[in-house]
């Protein structure tokens, strides 16, 4: 078994290399060395979170890949996002993290020593591997890019780093207690018998719940990182609406406000932090709709639902729904109306102490008397309200929020004691995003709701008494939003 990629990635059309030519390319490279003071950003905050990591779990042995290269097709390889543990752990998140495995071991009574094990940048010429600079398609630096060596870093990380065959051999020698990040990197999985070590497997679910729980609370560079995300997301909402004139032109109009906002994200930061959704009309009832491949119709409205994730790995995520034509119709304004006074009653509950599930309960709350104002509810709103029945669900489909962060449903892996069912605290970072969806083909509702698709979705900040609204920035009421429109498109 080799963590490491052996023999060079080379494609079938890529053509011989004669000796001279080897020789050649082997020889007169300047040094470019690394600037002496390159730190990875917000580079003080990871030796604290290595140790409140490493208080959980003394005396074994902490496996963090970053993940693998996934082939896309043939020599070409899917863009690669490190797992979200490993870039909280050590703040590097570039493409090049790729096979990157973070290693807290045992040392001293009850600490760990974090070791970075990683494949360094290879050296030109005359070496093992002094070709790979400008051969290998998938770690070469004249194919990818350049890559940190070993010092560079240590010096980026502050860790002590070891070339990536070294974790060979650690892994195949002696094993302490190991708990590992499983399902992240098939090597390493096997590598230290995963799946299949029944014993572990339950260890191994706790190290990833407490990864994602001490994830929960935010300091304060990542709200700032939040916040940028957030308002570059904003800037990406004005480009869409800016751009909404040529997307009703387009065939597929959806696809096009894909790549506008798309183009924002790319420009200003890593990218998406998740697949845009565009959706027009009754294609906004499907809560995920990525396939975007719909015309924009004039008279119906406009679910976005896009973010972007920062260069460092931090994502927002915001809805709004738009009328197309520039102003709400009646009965899209009392969707919209609607959705917007349960958002509001969901933000109100957020605060400190309050329980996780209170935003959803006050949110659903106002969904369902609304419905059943409306005669779509046919029973009253608290029998629908009560566990057992749950009627209205027919109509949200799915919960109110999540936590956001590094990623975009963020501390997936929190147990439910901390997230669910757990309280709300300052620092904690979620969207609060109820919907109406009111399917096209659904026979209990009347005639003119059908094909309605309305989330409002913020991102917020949980302060000492009560909730900051990250992306206020952007208009939330039905007159504003109007306005705002007419604004951009003036
Ligand atoms: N904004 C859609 C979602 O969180 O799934
Ligand atoms: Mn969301």
């Amino acid at each position: 078994m080799t963590l490491r990629q052996t023999g060079l990635n080379t494609g079938s059309h890529d053509l011989p290399v004669s000796p001279a030519l080897e020789a050649f390319m082997g020889t007169r490279w300047a040094a470019t060395p690394l600037p002496a003071d390159q730190r990875v950003p917000g580079h003080p905050h990871f030796p604290g979170r290595r140790a409140r990591l490493s208080a959980a779990f003394p005396g074994e042995r902490l496996v963090i890949p970053a993940g693998r290269l996934k082939v896309r097709n043939n020599d070409l390889d899917h863009r690669f996002r490190a797992h979200s543990a490993y870039v909280w752990l050590t703040g590097l998140t570039g493409e090049d993290q790729a096979d990157h495995v973070l290693v807290l071991e045992p040392a001293g009574p009850d600490g760990h020593e974090p070791v970075l094990y990683l494949r360094p940048r290879s050296p030109r010429g005359n070496h093992a591997n002094g070709t790979e600079f400008y051969r290998d398609r998938r770690y070469g630096e004249f194919w990818v890019g350049r890559r940190p060596d070993l010092a560079e870093a240590a010096q980026l990380t502050g860790l002590r780093t070891e070339h990536l065959d070294l974790l060979d051999k650690l892994l195949d020698g002696p094993q302490p207690p190991t708990r590992v990040l499983a399902g992240t990197d098939p090597y390493v999985d096997q590598a230290t018998g995963r799946p299949g070590a029944a014993t572990r497997a339950e260890a191994d679910a706790e190290l990833a719940a407490v990864l994602s729980e001490l994830r929960l609370v935010k300091d304060h560079w990542e709200v700032d990182q939040l916040q940028l995300a957030v308002d570059h997301t904003v800037t990406g909402f004005e480009d869409v609406v800016r751009a909404l004139p040529t997307a009703l032109r387009h065939h597929r109009g959806e696809r096009w406000i894909e790549g506008v906002f798309d183009l924002r994200a790319r420009a200003e930061g890593n990218g998406t932090g998740y697949s845009t959704i565009v959706a027009s009309g009754a294609h906004a009832c499907v809560l995920h709709w990525i396939r975007n491949d719909g015309p924009l119709d004039p008279n119906a409205l406009l679910l976005l639902d896009a973010g972007v994730e920062t260069d460092t790995l931090y994502a927002a995520d915001i809805t709004r729904t738009l009328p197309l034509s520039g102003t709400f119709s009646p009965v899209q304004r009392q969707a919209y109306d609607l959705v917007l006074a349960a958002q509001s009653a969901g933000i109100a509950a957020l605060r400190p102490g309050a329980r996780y599930r209170d935003f959803h309960q006050a949110a659903m709350r106002v969904i369902a008397e609304g419905l059943a104002d409306w005669g779509v509810l046919r029973i009253p709103a608290e029998d629908a309200l009560a566990e057992d029945n749950g009627l209205y669900r027919r109509y949200t489909l799915c919960g109110s929020g999540h936590m956001l962060g590094l990623d975009y449903h963020d501390c997936a892996k929190a147990r439910a004691d901390r997230y669910l069912d757990g309280v709300l605290e300052e620092g904690m970072v979620l969207t609060v995003e109820p919907g109406l969806y009111l399917q096209p083909d659904d026979e209990t509702l009347p005639v003119e709701l059908r094909g309605l698709g309305v989330r409002i979705e913020d991102d917020l900040v949980i302060t000492a008494d009560g909730a900051h609204l990250m992306s206020g920035a952007l208009p939330r009421t039905a007159p504003a939003i109007e306005s705002w429109m007419a604004d951009l498109l003036s």
